[in-house]
């Protein structure tokens, strides 16, 4: 298992410390959650923010557009130092077009879903992704609660990344809603990387939530 806190629920103005607590809690990625307030209600964040994380960290930066015309920012959030590279097949209408792009710049590909779209829109694709991001919220805000029908979507991703052979190149990240107390669910169903935002920085000790996700692994 590993683990991308959501920097999202972090405290905006000591964000180097949110990253220091990554460290300390032994996190593999930094979830980005950017938002255009087009593709979903909100607005965050965008290069400018993902430059200042790259001068700070050498953690994996795991960039989630969550954006229309997402084409547009592939190219600035490379640039800016983003790791892996994360659409929404939702987001536009050529998919192999925005794939094509974040392979061009090295990054690693995502693609992900929203709660109710059918896996048949990113099937075509799993075989040219790193990275299937599988929403367990409705995108936009952090803090929500977890859809208890993801942990199905979970598992038929997961099988059909097994019958097409590339359970071992194409991750499944899995993201919103996901607490210490339901983290085992999401894993077992066959989930990789848990992102967590509020669960971790809305918590007293972000620190110790971060480690004690990863004894779950352990029990
Ligand atoms: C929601 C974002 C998630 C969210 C996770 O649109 O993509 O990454 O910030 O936050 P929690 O873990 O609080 O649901
Ligand atoms: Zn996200």
């Amino acid at each position: 298992m590993k683990l991308a806190p959501s920097i999202l629920s972090a405290d905006f103005t000591h964000l180097a410390k949110a990253l220091e607590q990554c460290d300390e809690g032994g996190a593999h990625y930094i979830h980005v959650d950017v938002m255009d307030n087009q593709f979903v209600p909100n607005l965050t964040m965008g290069p400018p923010v993902v430059k200042s994380l790259r001068r700070i960290t050498d953690k994996f930066l795991d960039v989630h557009m969550m954006v229309i015309d997402p084409e547009k920012l592939v190219e600035p959030f490379a640039r800016a130092g983003a790791d892996g590279i994360t659409f929404h097949v939702e987001a536009t209408d050529n998919p192999q077009n925005v794939i094509n792009l974040i392979k061009d710049t090295g990054k690693d590909v995502g693609i992900s879903l929203k709660p109710n779209t059918s896996i048949a829109d990113i099937e075509p694709y799993l075989d040219q992704v790193d990275l299937v991001l599988v929403m367990s919220v409705e995108p936009g805000f952090g803090g929500q609660g977890y859809i208890a029908e993801a942990t199905k979507r979970i598992a038929d991703i997961k099988q059909l990344l097994i019958e097409q052979r590339l359970q071992d190149k194409v991750k499944i990240e899995v993201d919103g809603g996901i607490k210490l107390h339901n983290a085992k669910e999401v894993l077992d169903a066959g989930a990789d990387i848990l992102v967590a935002g509020s669960e971790i920085f809305k918590a007293d000790d972000p620190v110790h939530v971060m480690k004690s996700f990863y004894t779950l692994v352990d029990e």
